[in-house]
């Protein structure tokens, strides 16, 4: 029987709307979706995604954006995962899928047609489907051959915020369980990843009022309609998120993009009063490109908005993984303020659904 949230069960706890509170859920979701997960799947999916003859990560919108961050995380512990829509999965990848293929498959609601699809197909060609999902009673948990919780509570609002950072933490740790089977990682790895989500979600509750402020603040100079989200490496996916996230809540059109691409031509519409996001992006090598695009931009007199624990808006200080996790915050929050600022039903974008299942 599937599990349905109804908003009489669920309030917003004071909040005025269902995306603020989610926003605030944050910080206790984090750990929770950690401490849910069972060592005995978390390995058992670790083992199967280790043998793979390849790998396929797919899912739609949030949770694809999420499926996105994982490329890096299973990169960094050896892993090849493809990252692809579950709309286009049948298209172009599906022909790659035999036995042997592993699907990891991520859906906030559990019941998206695109994943659901996606994984029968899959299945049907000796796929082995591990599933990740918020809901455990869905086609997704029921069609998979093991799944890992999202374990965020019941998300209502129809922009999705705390079920994406919920998913990050899953698939985090099923990378360091991978990572422990190619060698790549230890038991202190382990142990470090829960000492940094567990400060991570303490400064980040302790910081959200300030962030929620500053958020409003520099929304409040957005008056264009359009604007740029940018970042680079693992932050790249973020701001693609983000994007998704104002054109939700906001009805802004947002474009997410890379740091290096902008300069490629995109950078060609910067000018005064078009905004800009940049996500100061948490490797090293890109400080100097990240530098340069600044520069490039500022002479330009576009208007930038920072988000970095130095940034004019401030995400909290973490580690490369994590950091994902930190820059989300404020452009969910900001993606908010503007649609609050343009009086915008935030909850129930009009023509959208929590699930597309059709
Ligand atoms: C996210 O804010 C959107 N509402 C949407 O893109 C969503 O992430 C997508 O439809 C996938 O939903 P799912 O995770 O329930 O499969």
């Amino acid at each position: 029987k599937r599990v349905k949230y109804k908003e009489e069960i669920v309030d917003k706890g004071g909040f005025p709307h269902y995306m603020l509170k989610e926003v605030y859920d944050i910080p206790s979701c984090l750990v929770n979706s950690y401490t849910s997960l069972m060592e005995k799947y978390l390995s058992l999916a670790a083992m199967i995604v280790y043998g793979a003859k390849n790998i396929y990560v797919i899912g739609n919108g949030t949770s694809l954006h999420a499926g996105l961050i994982s490329y890096y995380y299973f990169s960094e512990v050896g892993i090849n995962a493809n990252v692809v829509s579950a709309a286009e999965f049948p298209y172009y990848a599906l022909q790659n899928i035999s036995t042997g293929s592993v699907i990891i498959a991520i859906s906030q609601s559990g019941e998206t047609s695109d994943v659901i699809r996606s994984i029968k197909m899959a299945k049907q060609r000796g796929a082995v489907i591990v599933g990740v999902t918020n809901s455990v009673g869905s086609r997704l948990a029921l069609e998979s051959n093991i799944y890992l919780p999202i374990t965020a509570g019941p998300e209502l609002a129809v922009p999705a915020t705390k079920t994406f950072t919920s998913t990050l933490v899953v698939l985090r740790t099923l990378s360091l369980y991978t990572g422990l089977n190619s060698g790549k990682k230890d038991r202190k790895d382990l142990e470090a990843f829960e000492k940094d989500l567990e400060e991570l979600s303490k400064q980040i509750y302790t910081s959200l009022p300030q962030i929620e402020k500053q958020a409003e603040d520099a929304i409040s100079k957005v008056e264009k309609d359009s604007l740029y989200i940018t970042s680079s490496g693992i932050n790249f996916p973020v701001a693609l998120e983000g994007a998704l996230k104002f054109k939700e809540a906001a009805l802004a059109h947002a474009e997410g993009i890379q740091l290096g691409e902008l300069l490629h031509g995109p950078i060609a519409l910067t000018n005064k009063g078009y905004p800009i996001i940049i996500i100061k992006p948490s490797e090293e090598q890109a400080f100097d490109l990240y530098n340069k695009v600044v520069k490039s931009l500022s002479d330009r007199g576009s208007p930038i908005i920072s988000v970095s624990p130095e940034g004019s808006v401030k995400s909290v200080e973490t580690s490369r993984d994590l950091s994902p996790i930190a820059n989300v915050v404020p452009l969910q929050l900001m993606a908010y303020k503007l649609g609050v600022k343009r009086g915008l039903p935030i909850d129930t974008p009009q023509g959208l659904v929590k699930a597309v299942v059709s």
